[in-house]
């Protein structure tokens, strides 16, 4: 359904665009008309068969290989958006990855490789979109898929707190410093959304159980719940709006502990 008249005919690039988030976030750009480039890491059947729901949702899209904490690969993405489409209007760092491990016990390639992916990678992705956007004068916009654990602390998880947090930090600092040159960045946090991220702890009914009474709404989010608030913050509807995180997570960053007057 196209919503955001402003949209059609822009182009996005959505890394980790294939699944999850990125692929819905891909789907619902898809609707407004847009043009997609998303990548892909090692499974170029996946990412074949994303394009052609984009297609089918009513974008154009290809898929390119490239490793998103690599400067040269992140490059590549670009390039395609210009090659194929161009231009690039609309970036996307969505690609993320997380290791559960007791802090004490990470190996040191574990913690470089998840601060590599959730943090470098949208530093890369973030340098490569605003030379663009610099070079030839136009306006942009950036959205970082950061977390709810930007904000809430996660035992056997510093590795991806860390990262997140510092997604927030580098998202209200580039938001500040590009803000002159009409160059938008956002964040969107989201809480515990059905995707293949969560798809081994939701498998078992006790944990999915328990994640559900975290979240003031008592349920779940659907990746649609996110890509709906990254439209809104791709459109011109959102205009005004530079170095937020916008939180889609049921409440979850409630302190949910506390409900009923407890504490
Ligand atoms: C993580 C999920 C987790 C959620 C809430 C997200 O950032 O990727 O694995 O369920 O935060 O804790």
């Amino acid at each position: 359904m196209t919503m955001f008249k402003d949209l059609n005919h822009k182009v996005a690039v959505i890394t980790g665009g294939s699944k999850g988030i990125g692929n819905a976030i891909a789907l619902r750009f898809a609707e407004e008309e847009m043009d997609v480039v998303i990548n892909y890491n090692s499974d170029a059947k996946g990412a074949d068969d994303a394009v052609k729901a984009i297609e089918q949702h009513g974008g154009r899209a290809v898929a390119v290989q490239a490793d998103i904490s690599k400067e040269e690969d992140v490059k590549k993405l670009l390039d395609a958006a210009v090659d194929n489409f161009g231009g690039m209007d609309v970036w996307v760092n969505n690609a993320g990855m997380e290791i559960q491990e007791p802090t004490h016990k990470v190996p040191l390639k574990d913690w470089n490789k998840v601060i590599d992916i959730n943090l470098t990678g949208v530093f890369l992705g973030t340098k490569a979109a605003l030379n663009y956007w610099l070079d030839n004068d136009k306006p942009g916009n950036i959205i970082n898929m950061s977390s709810v654990h930007e904000r809430i602390p996660w035992p056997t998880f510093a590795s991806y707190a860390s990262a997140k947090g510092g997604v927030k930090l580098f998202t209200e600092t580039t938001a500040m410093e590009y803000a002159p040159k009409n160059i938008r960045v956002n964040a969107i946090g989201p809480g515990a959304i059905n995707t293949p991220i969560n798809a081994k702890k939701f498998a078992d009914p006790e944990q999915y159980k328990i994640t559900q009474s975290m979240i003031p709404m008592l349920k779940i989010g659907e990746p649609e719940d996110v890509s709906d608030a990254a439209v809104w913050l791709a459109s011109n509807q959102s205009k005004y709006v530079t170095g937020i995180t916008l939180f889609v997570d049921g409440g979850m960053t409630l302190y949910s502990n506390f409900q009923g007057g407890r504490g």
